[in-house]
């Protein structure tokens, strides 16, 4: 299931993809429980008339001991409706391993008191559209696995720390996604075309670098930068971006767009050596299928991304980092006498014989993960995050009470806040050249830093609005007015 997001508030418009195939496996089959509501413990009353609780599916989790009727659970919203992880209906139980909670996509429960926690998805967090006013009785939590160039609101202190409890790329994050793209480790492991066949095809006129990308104006601006590489080795550029080149049918033309797993498609690119792999949005832990399918398909991916991609490498001579390089002259030079090489290339490959992944922080984190990607026997992280905020909630609860109960003796349980090491991802920078050698009509240039910084305001006036208790977000702009006059006069 693919979903596409498109609304940005500077009016520009992105398409974006989202695969959800996670979202079919939510499990439904747990008993049904009958619990009548007693639609005088809510308030307001009318917000839940039609909230349906009397038989709810229950998301079976590892199980616990919690005996609470429905109607005593905390509850937990899910904002982003489309992303709620669960088959059929709107509500549902959860039993997370401490304790259980009702999930609910119903925005009607916004207000009320046994909401405890409100989930967002990061890429459709709008602080013109944020609920309030924010209540003190409620957390918020943040999902968001998508690239920094979804929504820079987040990179900035005022926005993350709008956030309790977060799932991002970052490793720092409550819930770390960072291996997302990653299957498993067979993954990695798997056989690749011979060198052999892939010097025969060399000689056949195949470019030694693939390139093949369709979303050009992103805020790494790659495109730049692969521009000026191509000036120095043989590309094979067939996407929408810096095109030269078409797919030998038209099947593999119509696949390339349509599914990246296609076999025949995989065969065709793995037939190059190396492949262009330059992430959309530069920050720390963002990696991408990008990064990844090419080790699968044993090609050697010449990467630019996350600053700290060689933390996650099977080995410390698995890909070639741009960055390494002081000018796309010098990285084309290098990656020229890998391909006279052979003995050189293997090198780049050696992590798929037995014994060559010596990274023990990978293979850890691989072991730790919890969820799974397109595996059965493992939940999804969508289900996994909502049972870490049930389970913090309910902790929060248990605290709070025994506080209430014992003042002197119990202290009020620590704020938790999100930082930026769960996201803080940095202003966006030319992916060739300086700043100051961009006309200034240069569409990057108009598009990136400025919706960098403009996500900076919004955050600041999102949080001013929930420091006045504001209650129509709508207002976001007179609060950003607001504030730019104030900084106008101190200057
Ligand atoms: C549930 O109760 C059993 C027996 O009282 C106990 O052994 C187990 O650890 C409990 N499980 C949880 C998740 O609290
Ligand atoms: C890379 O790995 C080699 C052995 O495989 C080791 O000698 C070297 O110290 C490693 N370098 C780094 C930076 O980890
Ligand atoms: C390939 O590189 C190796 C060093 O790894 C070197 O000894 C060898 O001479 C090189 N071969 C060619 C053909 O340049
Ligand atoms: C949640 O975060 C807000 C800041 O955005 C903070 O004021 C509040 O105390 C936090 N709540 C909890 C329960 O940690
Ligand atoms: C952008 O500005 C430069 C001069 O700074 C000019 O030469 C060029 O034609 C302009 N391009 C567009 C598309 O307006
Ligand atoms: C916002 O509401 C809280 C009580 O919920 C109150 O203590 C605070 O003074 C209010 N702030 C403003 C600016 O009205």
């Amino acid at each position: 299931m693919e979903m596409r997001i498109t609304k940005e508030p500077a009016g520009c418009w992105r398409v974006l993809t989202l695969s959800l195939f996670w979202m079919h496996l939510s499990l439904s089959q747990g008993h049904l429980n009958q619990d009548t509501m007693e639609t005088d413990v809510f308030e307001p009353a009318s917000a839940f008339s039609d909230l349906e609780f009397g038989a709810l599916n229950t998301y079976t989790g590892p199980g616990n001991n919690d005996t609470r009727s429905n109607k005593e659970l905390p509850i937990i919203l899910w904002w982003s409706a489309s992303l709620f992880p669960h088959f059929p209906g709107q509500t549902e139980r959860i039993d997370c391993p401490r304790a259980s909670c009702l999930v609910t996509k119903n925005r009607k429960v916004q207000l009320h008191k046994r909401t405890k926690s409100i989930i967002f998805y990061g890429t459709d967090f709008r602080a013109y559209e944020a609920p309030l006013p924010r209540l003190p009785h409620q957390t918020w939590a943040l999902f968001h696995e998508e690239s920094p160039m979804n929504n820079y609101l987040l990179s900035h202190s005022p926005g993350i720390r709008l956030f309790n409890y977060t799932a991002t790329f970052r490793r720092e994050s409550d819930y770390p996604l960072s291996l997302q793209w990653l299957p498993s480790m067979d993954y990695l492991t798997g056989p690749a075309v011979s060198l052999q066949e892939k010097n025969r095809w060399r000689r056949d006129g195949l470019a030694p670098v693939l390139y093949m990308q369709s979303h050009c104006d992103v805020p790494s601006d790659r495109d730049r930068y692969v521009q000026e590489l191509m000036k120095y080795i043989q590309i094979d550029s067939y996407g929408k971006c810096l095109n030269n080149k078409k797919f030998p049918s038209q099947r593999l033309e119509d696949t390339s767009t349509a599914t990246m797993e296609d076999d025949e498609f995989m065969s065709f690119v793995s037939r190059y050596k190396f492949h262009l792999a330059l992430e959309n949005g530069i920050c720390s832990d963002y990696m991408t299928e990008k990064l990844w399918r090419p080790m699968y398909q044993g090609a050697v991916p010449v990467y630019r991304g996350s600053p700290s991609v060689l933390d996650w490498m099977p080995n410390n001579h698995s890909i070639v980092l741009i960055d390494d390089f002081p000018s796309p002259k010098d990285l084309a030079d290098f990656l020229l006498s890998l391909d006279q090489n052979d003995t050189e290339y293997l090198r780049y490959l050696k992590y798929k014989q037995p014994g060559g992944i010596t990274n023990h922080f990978l293979v850890d984190s691989m072991e730790r993960r919890e969820w799974g990607v397109n595996d059965m026997s493992k939940p999804n992280y969508l289900n996994g995050f909502e049972c870490l905020v049930c389970d913090r909630e309910n902790e929060r609860q248990v605290a709070e009470r025994a506080h209430k109960r014992a003042p002197l003796s119990m202290p009020t349980p620590e704020p938790r806040i999100a930082t930026n090491s769960h996201m803080g991802c940095p202003l966006p920078t030319p992916g060739y050249g300086k700043v100051e050698d961009l006309t200034e009509n240069d569409s990057w240039m108009q598009m990136w830093p400025q919706d960098y910084w403009q996500s900076l305001d919004q955050a600041e006036g999102l949080e001013a609005m929930i420091l006045h208790n504001e209650t129509d977000p709508g207002k976001l702009w007179d609060y950003m007015h607001d504030m730019m006059m104030k900084r106008g006069r101190r200057h």
